[in-house]
């Protein structure tokens, strides 16, 4: 398998690139032994806390004969299911420890693609060079967005898609840290959500119509914004049980699909 062997510039990322970097190293086996088996489930294509399937919402398509950009891929599940169904797939993680259980996985699975160790906030492809840019709670989570849709749309190509799964700015302002649970109180201001340092790793949000306004000064126009409520009898290692009768009763995480414009045809 090709595999980039050098680690993401370190000059290049900001302090909270590398605090992330350092946090997914560090939780990278844990995270691995808690999440692993819901991540598997199925063909290991689902989306969101409760893993629902590709298959059933249709987000990314046919993928035969693609090009694919994973963003921050981890043990990279999806990229290897999606270099089966005839994509070509470039996976792109920020932590060596879980590019490592990445080609874990794809050697596991005999099937090869590039691995590449790098931000999602700066990426080091060419311009166009992708036919769909898409992570499941991957780096669009994690990575700050003014720095990632720039990104996502410079390496697409004209009428590609870019597709993410993640939080929703309500389950942010209703996070109660002291108690590591989602809670029926706002907490804090939606005007002001962006950089979201609870412990851990870095999170990144912003309000409903700074993500539009974001993608269309980037030349991505929002064609789905899924809001996936928890469903009857779903199971997941991502929430408490508790929280669940929360995520159904209110938007807890959502699939945003953007495309980017097609050049426009000369008259
Ligand atoms: C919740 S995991 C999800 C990964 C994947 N969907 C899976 O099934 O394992 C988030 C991943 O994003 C990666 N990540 C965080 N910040 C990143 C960044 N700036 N650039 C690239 N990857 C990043 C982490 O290293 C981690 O592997």
């Amino acid at each position: 398998m090709r595999s980039a062997k050098r680690e993401p510039r370190g000059v290049d990322l900001s302090s909270t690139t590398r605090r992330n970097q350092r946090e997914w190293d560090r939780t990278a086996g844990w995270f691995e032994a808690r999440h692993g088996a819901t991540l598997s489930r199925g063909n290991a294509m689902g989306w969101g806390l409760f893993h629902v399937p590709e298959r059933r919402l249709h987000i990314l398509g046919d993928v035969r004969d693609r090009d694919v950009l994973e963003l921050g891929c981890g043990a990279a599940r999806w990229s290897v299911a999606l270099t089966r169904r005839g994509a070509r797939v470039v996976g792109l993680d920020l932590s060596s420890r879980r590019l490592e259980q990445a080609r874990k996985e794809s050697r596991h699975a005999r099937v090869e693609f590039p691995l590449l160790a790098a931000s999602a906030e700066s990426v080091p492809l060419r311009d166009a060079s992708f036919d769909i840019v898409f992570c499941d709670f991957g780096a669009m989570t994690f990575a700050d967005p003014y720095h990632t849709v720039p990104e996502a749309a410079r390496v697409l190509r004209p009428g590609g898609l870019l597709a993410f799964s993640t939080w929703t700015p309500l389950h942010e302002l209703c996070f109660d840290r002291g108690r590591d649970r989602v809670g029926r109180r706002l907490l804090r201001p939606y005007f002001a959500l962006h950089r979201i340092d609870f412990s851990g790793a870095v999170e990144f949000q912003l309000p409903y119509g700074e993500w539009i306004r974001l993608f269309r000064e980037n030349g991505l126009g929002v064609e789905t914004l899924m809001e996936l409520p928890a469903p009857p009898r779903g199971r997941t290692t991502f929430l408490y049980p508790a929280e669940i009768p929360w995520a159904r009763r209110w938007p807890i995480e959502v699939i945003w699909r953007a495309r980017k414009e097609p050049v426009p045809v000369a008259r």
